[in-house]
């Protein structure tokens, strides 16, 4: 049955040209069928430079969104309609632009994980991987960050000449994962490394022997001579890794480091989206041009 419909997912895909993105959370079934997997920063750059005529974004809506920006000719799919991240609506456009008025001379960096609205309201993106070569970048003396506080604080710890004004946002996957757990997990593996992503509590960055995003753990559990490994991001990593380091050990930080908005797209939905062209992404011309200004900043920093 599985085969049948991964047949006719590979069939449609060639008929309507099209390229099947899927970030590193998506279950084991979608990551496999998909063209290229990888983390928000890696997906923004193929959905840039895609020739294919259709993008078929396994993932939540900011991504997809992301895509549309960055390829308006492309039509862009998000197989799950209501696949979003509750991160993303953590700021408005009218607290933001309070924000603003607030601090007239702060440049605003915000993570890909917001609404194409507040994309255009800020003066460049980032993401977990870019963020501090973002921001370093940046002039400004001042910088507001949205909408996750924790990365923000992250970059704050380490950029020490700028004031980074934090937003109160956060992943509700990644806030389960606790000091307390972290530190008995260490005592009763003192042999373990421990990986985390920087939407993790500060407490529990600290507490971590490695931070970075999804396709950096991703790398970095690869390269490391040590077979035991902990990781603390959402769990649909742990498919990749596997395969990838057959003789290394991998858990999970949490039980609870599951993303229920990245679970809901199945071999299914990647099939209903190509065959009947769901659900399609939309932005408005005006706010697509200006949240492509900030995209591009962010893709220009090397
Ligand atoms: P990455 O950019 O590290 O893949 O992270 C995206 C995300 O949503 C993390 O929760
Ligand atoms: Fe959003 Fe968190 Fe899910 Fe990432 S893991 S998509 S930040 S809710």
């Amino acid at each position: 049955m599985r085969n049948i419909l991964t047949e006719k997912i590979q069939k449609l895909k060639r008929e309507r040209n099209a390229i099947i993105l899927a970030h590193n959370y998506q279950v084991p079934e979608v990551q496999d069928i998909a063209d290229i997997v990888g983390d928000s920063y890696s997906l923004s750059r193929h959905a840039a430079d895609t020739d294919s005529d259709v993008i078929v974004f396994c993932g939540v809506h900011f991504m997809a969104e992301s895509a549309k920006i960055l390829s308006p000719d492309k039509t862009v799919l998000l197989p799950v309609k209501d696949a979003g991240c509750p991160m993303a609506d953590m700021v408005t456009l009218p607290e933001l632009r309070q924000m603003k008025e607030k601090y007239p001379y702060a440049a605003v960096v915000c993570y890909v994980n917001s609404s194409a609205e507040i994309k255009a309201e800020s003066d460049i993106c980032c993401t977990s991987s870019n963020a501090l070569k973002v921001v370093r970048n940046i002039s400004n003396k001042q910088i507001i960050f949205v909408p996750d506080e924790n990365l923000g604080s992250y970059v704050a710890s380490k950029v020490k000449d700028k004031e980074i004004i934090l937003w109160k946002g956060f992943c509700i996957t990644h806030k389960r994962v606790k000091a307390e757990e972290v530190k008995k997990i260490r005592q009763l593996h003192p042999d373990a490394k421990i990986l985390v992503h920087p939407e993790c509590e500060p407490e529990v960055q600290k507490l971590a022997d490695f931070l970075g995003s999804t396709s950096e753990i991703i790398k970095y559990a690869g390269e490391i001579p040590e077979r035991d490994i902990i990781i603390g991001t959402e769990e649909g990593v742990l498919h990749i890794l596997r395969r990838q380091n057959p003789g290394k050990r991998f858990s999970l930080l949490s039980p609870g480091l599951i993303c229920t908005n990245m679970k809901k797209t199945r071999l299914e939905d990647v099939h209903n989206s190509l065959s009947s062209m769901q659900y399609e992404i939309h932005v408005d011309e005006k706010i697509r041009q200006k949240a492509l200004r900030s995209l591009k900043e962010m893709l220009k920093v090397k």
